[in-house]
């Protein structure tokens, strides 16, 4: 390791510590605000914190980009340190603690945290803890492999700790291009136009004085376990760019695509993995998160510009990435979260959005974070910053999950997370309902008649027919007790099937 390479701001030299001596500086009640968005979260920190605290059970507030390693996520809920929880986590046991009552967790949009936290609508950060590659000569901290909310933390934070991962390559520096925009009534347009453009710095501007350690770490980046394409996510994909190239063939798209953004998750990556066979050579991709999927596209030379927040990659991804970094940096751009998930952009680039539903109902109603509508599985992450303003927006799921005791398409979402006036494009592995154009009715219909698995396409219909026998041919025909009974009967009896 090159100290002078990884500190290049000499009045910080002296600030160099143990993650020991770091966790000294956390007190009960502190709000915490650290870098992570799958990658790049901070990790010797949150360890000796939670060490450190484990019999005292002070209460803190922890805030990052998106989903942090077991280190943090993980250790912190174990310890039962967290008081509030914002705002997107994956861990097993952070959500049995938000399931079970103890951590309040606050499931916001991506987008919107950073400006929440600038307008002080989320209290005051006390410290950032944020994973770096390096620390410049002004004291600039280049982030590793994402970017998340660090800019806006590091920003209003009263102190930050810096925790330098020698495990990332210096080769990451470059990649990044931070900008935070001005708040309203001084905010002007974000001035990208294309997925290429760089518009900020690369790295994240910090008044050295603001920092009070730096931790050096070689901790490893907790991977993304993603399963390899099955045949349900190879017919989605096939749907989803038949759809496409049909859309182009018609006029709707232009020749020349546009970019696309592709959610979180094991569906996801595999639908984008299908994208390997469009013909098309210069796609853009303008996501919040990088997956695997991506980095088949640009070693198949599918690719002109990718842009994203986050570097979500498997174990074998991380490998690839770093064994080819130059070739990879050349093609990514990270961004704060703020601005990848940013609805001024996405709309101006006309972007095509693809995110995963849990369930989604007859009427185009998507659930994407709650399970039986009681029990919170992720949060709703960027999927509505992209869903609300894309050019296209399209839902994938799988038409049934657990061994297809559970329908995905239902007569009414047991939660909402993105509306019915939002949703386009419908598609499981039994076909794709394009809901463009159609009222509710006309909607019901496309998405049974093509999404639902023959198990519960006639349940469905008939469900369909009784409520305008019901009540008439009204704007949306339901049975309400009936349509909440769907979903527990999977709770009395383990299966949706009658
Ligand atoms: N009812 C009950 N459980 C369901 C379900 C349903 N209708 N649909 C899926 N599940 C379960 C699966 O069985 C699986 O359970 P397991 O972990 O016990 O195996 C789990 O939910 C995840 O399902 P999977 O099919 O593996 O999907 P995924 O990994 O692609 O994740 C989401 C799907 C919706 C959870 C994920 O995409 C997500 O968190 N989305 C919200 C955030 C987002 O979209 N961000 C996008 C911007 S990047």
């Amino acid at each position: 390791m090159n100290f002078e390479e990884r500190i290049r701001c000499n009045i910080i030299k002296n600030k160099v510590m143990s993650a020991e001596e770091a966790a000294l500086l956390i007190k009960d009640g502190m709000t915490i605000g650290t870098s992570g968005f799958v990658t790049g979260g901070p990790k010797a920190v949150p360890l000796a914190i939670a060490e450190r605290y484990k019999n005292e059970k002070i209460k803190l507030n922890l805030y990052t980009g998106a989903i942090v390693g077991d280190e943090l996520d993980g250790a912190f809920a174990r310890e039962g340190l967290v008081n509030k929880r914002i705002p997107y986590q994956t861990n097993k046991d952070m959500r049995n603690a938000i399931n079970n009552g103890s951590v309040k967790f606050i499931d916001m949009h991506l987008s919107h945290m950073p400006q929440q936290i600038r307008y002080g609508f989320l209290g005051k950060i006390d410290i950032a803890i944020i994973e770096a590659t390096a620390i410049t000569e002004d004291g600039g901290i280049i982030p590793t492999m994402s970017v998340g909310n660090s800019p806006t933390f590091v920003n209003m934070a009263d102190k930050v700790i810096v925790e330098i991962n020698t495990s990332q390559p210096i080769e990451l520096e470059g990649m990044h291009d931070i900008y935070e925009p001005k708040d309203p009534p001084y905010r002007e347009p974000i001035p990208i136009s294309k997925v290429s453009d760089r518009i900020g710095v690369p790295y994240i501007p910090c008044n050295p004085d603001k920092i009070a350690a730096v931790v050096f770490s070689d901790m490893k980046d907790t991977t993304l376990q993603l399963t390899s394409i099955n045949e349900t996510s190879k017919k989605i994909s096939d749907y989803l760019i038949d759809f496409l190239q049909t859309e182009i063939k018609h006029g709707r798209l232009p020749k020349t695509f546009l970019p696309l953004q592709s959610g979180i998750g094991n569906v996801a990556n595999a639908v984008l993995g299908g994208f390997i066979e469009l013909k098309y050579n210069n796609l853009n991709l303008y996501s919040e998160v990088i997956q695997d999927a991506v980095l088949d596209l640009i070693d198949a030379d599918k690719v002109e510009k990718v842009s994203g927040t986050a570097l979500t990659l498997s174990e074998e991804g991380l490998k690839r990435f770093y064994t080819n970094i130059n070739k990879y940096k050349e093609k990514i751009i990270l961004r704060p979260q703020e601005i990848s998930n940013n609805p001024e952009i996405i709309r101006r680039l006309g972007v095509i959005s693809i995110n995963t539903a849990i369930e989604v109902d007859i009427y185009g109603n998507v659930n994407s974070t709650h399970i039986l509508g009681t029990k919170m599985m992720n949060g709703i992450g960027g999927s509505a910053d992209f869903t609300r303003n894309a050019y296209i927006s399209i839902f994938a799921t799988p038409s049934t999950a657990k061994d297809d005791n559970i329908s995905c398409i239902v007569p009414m979402v047991s939660h909402v997370d993105h509306t019915e006036h939002d949703v386009m494009v419908v598609v499981t592995e039994q076909g794709l309902a394009d809901l463009r154009g159609l009222s509710p009715k006309e909607r019901a219909i496309a998405i049974i008649k093509n999404c639902a698995h023959p198990d519960y396409k006639d349940v469905l219909m008939e469900y369909y027919e009784r409520a305008i026998k019901k009540h008439g041919a009204v704007q949306t025909p339901n049975l309400l007790d009936e349509a909440f009974l769907w979903h527990t009967r999977y709770s009395n009896t383990g299966s949706m099937k009658i």
